[in-house]
């Protein structure tokens, strides 16, 4: 009877691991027991193709070893990232399946193809079941070789994920020589003013934010465009009144210093940092919802409406409405009614301003300007966001593998007390 609040205490903190994991499996886990595979996990991770893996099921990862990988290594990034998506085809192939394919040949969708960037057939792969028990892979463009083959079965969630090892990349024409984009050479005003976000892009450059994003380009960088309807809507603050403080800090919430490409957004389980990102939080929460992700900065919310550019380090992305960060706007319409009408922001924003790429802070350190600047003001300000995370929890898509996990955790419990005994 001693025994039992540890124990439950155990049983709670064992409960809330698996509610901290948002699906049914983590392919950088699940290679990490495999030092074989460990440069592949390393580019997964790097290239964020292990959000998307971990986001979708019914999914089969064909692996290199180290040696294989290491020759692609050479390639950019962005070229490894395409390479690496023709390897991760969105059906579930075991030992069996591979080897019994209806008439020996079949083509079979790819994340490359998910991308849009593939032409014609690329983005599909050529699985044959060649005699003597051998299964060659190749790309479905017409006349390609397979030159591929499936060396052994690695490990098997079925029928959500499985992982097998091929020779050697499946590579689709012209996919090798496609020339790496270079990032410096990006014109961010012009990219901006094709995809409909000139108001965004002409605010980047009078307010000198335009330099802040360029220099945090190269480390990895996304970007959060309001497009130009975004700007009319009549919730918008007017740009045209605000301190140039307020207006660096408004257009710094508008992005991230990391390559976040959509897959890896809706994998986000936590608060997301901006640039604007320092002492105080300037963070935002993501919900997902099939394929549509929404950003919810506590005052209000947007879709992300496109992909203008995916190019490892640098994806830029339009956004439906401007984001409008809660410790800039603690009263915009949407918010909590608030108790004391405050006049805008607190001072802190000036402070900020001259270190754009701040640290992403603890969340304790973010928490004490709060009371000393406003007391009254950051109980109302920091409400939504809570209610944000609450949402999140318990949002229909979680609430099925959570429970599934718990079950789980309470079956071993309840064996473990019968050995107990
Ligand atoms: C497969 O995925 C579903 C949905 O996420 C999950 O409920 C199920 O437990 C998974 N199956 C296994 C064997 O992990
Ligand atoms: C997946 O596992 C890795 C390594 O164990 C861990 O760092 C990462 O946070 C996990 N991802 C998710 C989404 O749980
Ligand atoms: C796969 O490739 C082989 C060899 O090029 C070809 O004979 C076969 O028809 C292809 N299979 C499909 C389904 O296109
Ligand atoms: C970038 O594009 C803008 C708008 O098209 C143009 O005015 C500017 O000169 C370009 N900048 C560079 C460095 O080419």
């Amino acid at each position: 009877m001693a025994i039992k609040p540890p124990l439950l205490l155990l049983l709670l903190s064992l409960i809330a691991t698996s509610a901290s994991l948002s699906s049914a499996h983590n392919i950088t886990e699940m290679l990490s027991a495999f030092p074989d595979y460990s440069l592949y996990n390393s580019y997964l991770t790097q290239t964020k193709l292990c959000d998307e893996i971990n986001t979708r099921q019914t999914l089969t990862v064909f692996v290199l070893n180290n040696a294989a990988m290491s020759a692609l290594a050479k390639h950019p990034l962005s070229v490894v990232k395409n390479v690496l998506s023709l390897l991760i085809v969105l059906d579930y192939f075991d030992n069996q399946k591979l080897h019994s394919i209806t008439d020996g040949s079949m083509l079979s969708t790819t994340l490359y193809q998910t991308t849009g960037d593939a032409k014609g057939n690329f983005g599909f792969v050529n699985i044959t079941d060649l005699k003597g028990g051998k299964v060659g892979f190749g790309s479905a463009a017409p006349g390609s070789p397979l030159d591929s083959t499936y060396t052994k079965s690695v490990k098997q969630v079925p029928y959500n994920i499985s992982v097998m090892e091929i020779s050697a990349p499946i590579i689709a024409p012209g996919l090798l020589s496609a020339p790496a984009p270079s990032v410096s050479q990006v014109n961010l005003t012009a990219t901006l003013e094709k995809a409909g976000c000139k108001i965004f892009a002409s605010l980047l450059a009078s307010s000198g934010v335009l330099k802040n994003y360029q220099d945090a380009m190269d480390k990895g960088l996304t970007i959060l465009a309001p497009n130009d309807e975004a700007f009319k809507k009549p919730e918008v603050p007017d740009t045209a009144g605000m301190r140039v403080a307020q207006l660096v800090s408004l257009l710094e919430y508008h992005a991230l210093p990391s390559y976040s490409p959509p897959g890896a957004l809706k994998a986000a389980t936590g608060p997301v940092s901006t640039l604007a990102s320092g002492v105080r939080k300037f963070a935002f929460r993501v919900a997902t919802s099939g394929d549509e992700v929404t950003l919810d900065t506590g005052v209000d919310k947007s879709r992300i409406a496109s992909t203008v550019l995916d190019d490892a380090p640098l994806c830029i992305l339009t956004v439906d409405n401007v984001l409008l960060p809660e410790e800039l706007f603690p009263h915009a319409p949407a918010s909590a009614p608030s108790p004391v009408p405050v006049s805008a922001p607190a001072p802190s924003p000036v402070a900020e301003a001259p270190s754009p790429v701040a640290e992403v802070p603890a969340p304790a350190a973010a928490s004490p300007p709060a009371p000393t600047a406003a007391g009254s003001e950051a109980s109302p300000s920091e409400a939504p966001a809570e209610s944000a995370d609450s949402k999140g929890a318990s949002s229909g898509d979680k609430a099925r593998p959570l429970c599934t996990a718990a079950a789980l955790v309470f079956g071993s419990f309840a064996c473990f007390l019968l050995l107990l005994l």
